[in-house]
């Protein structure tokens, strides 16, 4: 199927709309992106005709529900390319997801003085949880820096990863920079120390093609809402030989396979660790939207969105007193912008800019460690998705001129 921008855009309502009398342009797409008409169809269906809790009823409106549930289990284990939909678990987001690789992975194997390697750019979602289990279990943080261009200094990487470390977690994409991460080489170096490798692909997910079995991942963790998906939808992936190892991370209904007053067994992976009613109506949405993905295909949303990228960090880079923060404009970087402009502070340009229509997200991003390291408190932050056009980002750029004349900091 061809790449067509305007039939895309027709399909996303939110898109047509106007804010403040002025067509809206939507750049907060790293935060969450926007929902296609199809996926919106998707919930109405469900609860105007399929309502019912899943994998307990026997009734056809259960059976119904529970159908459309696991299906959305084998299509995320198709998109990512997993050997089994055992290998997917449900979630309420990547945060959950990570805490519970923490929570149970972590609890249940590391020692006093293991280590566990993350990176400085790391969102807090996939910092907090590590921080949370190794203070419980006298575990060791450390930390791959990260140099001026966005990149990580992978110069020092043999004094930080050793005999010692049970544990590489990182992000697959910077949520602030854009950077992009050599993911199959941190693997293959936790993999070489018998660490296991968890990818935050929260980002990652969003904008480039990825498969799970081709990583050779141990788990990989990434929201809906950020995929064109609803909110309240999160996924883990772990590989089966670690899930049927691991503890439950909670306990409840339909997480059980017997239980007795004092004791209970576990239900067979993925159950084990969907404790309670799930989200049902998003879940069963969330195929939809990845139906939605796949028909426009992972390939070409990259390619635009790289061409795009790379425009608005030159429109940009040609303006005076603006500093883009991370990867330089001849080196890769995907979908994600961070930036400052001098003599404003960036929840003064993100209101300036939303005046005009325009949204994007300042502050820390969930990245306050990064944040020191880049030298700032907050910076504003432009991110782009499929769906976005050349001239929303010329709308942007001579929206931020007129911010600067605004403050008296022209160009
Ligand atoms: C890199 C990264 N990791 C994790 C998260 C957490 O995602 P969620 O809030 O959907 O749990 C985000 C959200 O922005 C993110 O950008």
């Amino acid at each position: 199927m061809p790449f067509d921008i305007r039939a895309i855009r027709r399909d996303f309502p939110i898109l047509q709309t106007t804010v403040r009398g002025k067509p809206l342009v939507y750049l907060d797409n790293a935060a969450t992106s926007q929902t296609p008409q199809c996926v919106i169809d998707a919930l109405t269906h469900y609860y105007a005709q399929s309502n019912a809790n899943i994998h307990r009823g026997l009734h056809y409106l259960a059976e119904q529900a529970t159908l459309a549930y696991e299906e959305t289990r084998k299509r995320v284990a198709t998109f990512i390319g997993a050997r089994s939909s055992r290998e997917v678990i449900f979630t309420r987001n990547a945060t959950e997801a990570l805490n519970l690789v923490a929570q149970s992975y972590g609890r249940a194997t590391l020692q006093p003085g293991d280590e566990i390697l993350l990176t400085e750019m790391e969102h807090h979602s996939n910092l907090i949880p590590w921080q949370l289990i190794a203070k419980e279990r006298g575990a060791v943080l450390r930390f791959i820096p990260v140099v001026a261009t966005g990149a990580l200094d992978l110069s020092r990487i043999d004094t930080l990863i050793g005999p010692r470390t049970k544990i590489v977690a990182f992000t697959m994409l910077s949520n602030v920079m854009g950077t992009i991460t050599p993911v199959r080489e941190l693997i293959q170096r936790a993999h070489a120390v018998g660490a296991v490798a968890v990818i935050d692909a929260a980002q990652g997910a969003a904008h480039r093609p990825l498969s799970v079995a081709e990583f050779d991942c141990d788990f990989l963790a990434f929201s809906a809402h950020k995929m064109c998906g609803p909110t309240g939808v999160g996924i883990l992936y772990g590989k089966a030989e670690h899930l049927e190892q691991m503890p439950p991370f909670l306990g409840g209904g339909e997480m059980i396979h017997t239980v007795e007053l004092t004791h209970s067994t576990w239900a067979e992976i993925p159950h084990k660790f969907e404790a309670g009613t799930p989200n049902i109506a998003d879940v069963i949405a969330f195929r939809v939207a990845l139906d939605y993905l796949a028909t426009i295909g992972m390939d070409k949303i990259w390619a635009h969105e790289e061409q795009l990228t790379r425009y608005a960090a030159q429109r940009l880079a040609a303006m005076k007193k603006v500093t883009i923060y991370g990867p330089g404009l001849e080196d890769l970087r995907d979908a994600v912008i961070a930036f400052n402009v001098k003599g404003i502070h960036p929840h003064d340009v993100s209101q300036a800019l939303d005046f005009e229509g325009v949204a994007i997200r300042a502050g820390h991003h969930c990245c306050q460690p990064l944040m020191r390291r880049l030298g700032v408190a907050a910076t504003n932050r432009a991110s782009i998705a499929f769906y976005n056009t050349f001239e929303e980002i010329d709308l942007f750029i001579s929206a931020l001129e007129r911010t600067q004349q605004f403050f008296g900091v022209a160009s």
